[in-house]
């Protein structure tokens, strides 16, 4: 076929251009992969979070620097804890040991949203022992998609990965006729320590010690907590949730999404706590399992059960959060 050089010459031009073009777009990660955005004020991550998931963005942080360790609990990792840490969680993670990829055939798989925060174990153990630091804030926190509209949905976020386990959970739920909602999930030492005194002023101490947690002693500032409840005893948090359609399916479902029912009746003098049927716990699928099937509490999962907090009073079934 006879083409006209110039036609040639100028098909060949516009080819190279569009090549250049596209190393151009992968080399700057344009293609809606992660965007990386600046947050210094840790104080005002929630709120970023919300407007950066409502613009449908992407993010990382990169100020984790407010991140401490534990008191001996070993739940951070080592890394977060250095400011300048810029890594790729999901590649620094050992081949093979996130919970998504350790999972027994029954349990359901869903796809990973993206990076999750390497600040923080998702076996952190945080109870009347053992306290996060006041300052700490998950690092990749994100709204809920099945939350109970009475309340301020600035508490309905988790880590992403639990938030993501939780989606799929209450997703097949719903889809087995159950509907289930998050109360509040992640809560900070400052919400925390407004709870807490609420109750103690309203109930008092030896009370609200039974069913509220001190600040900085509460899973829900690790973002992987959650507690749910549904329309049946109007989304509050009582034992007789335990007792619903929803309640019963949570309690019988959740480890196959990586959760565990935390606050479990006999079991008060092992958690401190009295009998919780919302409260949650991610844990990965792995743990949970285990945790089901051998009928343990995280205290003994991780071999770490304390001497005794059987003083609690019992629970004379108020809510509670
Ligand atoms: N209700 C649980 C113990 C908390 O306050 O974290
Ligand atoms: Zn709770």
């Amino acid at each position: 076929m006879n083409i006209n050089p110039a036609i040639k010459a100028a098909v060949i031009v516009i080819t190279i251009i569009l090549t250049v073009c596209s190393m151009i777009i992968c080399y700057l990660d344009l293609d809606g992969a992660v965007e990386v955005k600046d947050v210094p004020n840790a104080a005002n991550r929630i709120d970023y979070i919300f407007r950066a998931y409502g613009s449908g963005d992407r993010w990382k942080w990169n100020s984790i620097n407010n991140v401490e360790s534990t008191d001996g609990s070993g739940g951070i990792i080592d890394d977060a804890e250095d400011p300048d840490y810029e890594g790729d969680a999901e590649t620094d993670i050992e081949e093979g040991s996130t919970p998504f990829e350790e999972t027994g055939e029954n349990l359901p798989q869903w796809e990973h949203s993206g990076e999750y925060d390497p600040s923080i174990d998702i076996l952190v153990l945080v109870n009347k022992e053992y306290a996060l630091d006041e300052n700490y804030v998950p690092a990749d926190l994100v709204r809920l998609n099945y939350c109970a509209a009475d309340r301020s949905s600035e508490w309905q976020a988790m880590t992403r990965e639990a938030a993501d386990a939780f989606n799929k959970m209450a997703e097949d739920a719903l889809a087995e006729g159950h509907e289930i909602v998050v109360t509040t999930a992640y809560r900070s030492y400052n919400f925390q320590n407004y709870l807490y005194n609420s109750y103690v002023e309203k109930e008092g101490q030896a009370a609200a010690d039974t069913f509220s947690a001190k600040p900085g002693k509460s899973e829900h500032q690790t973002g992987l907590a959650a507690d749910v409840s549904s329309a049946s005893v109007n989304y509050r948090l009582t034992a007789a949730f335990g007792d619903t359609e929803e309640g019963k399916w949570l309690a019988e479902s959740c480890y196959k999404y990586g959760f565990i029912m935390r606050y479990r009746e006999g079991k008060e003098s092992i958690t401190g706590y009295v009998y919780e049927p919302w409260h949650v716990r991610y844990v990965g699928q792995k743990a949970a399992k285990e945790i089901w099937e051998k009928d343990l509490t995280l205290e003994e999962y991780l071999g770490v059960v304390p001497p005794s907090f059987a003083d609690s009073d019992v629970n004379n079934g108020s809510d509670v959060e």
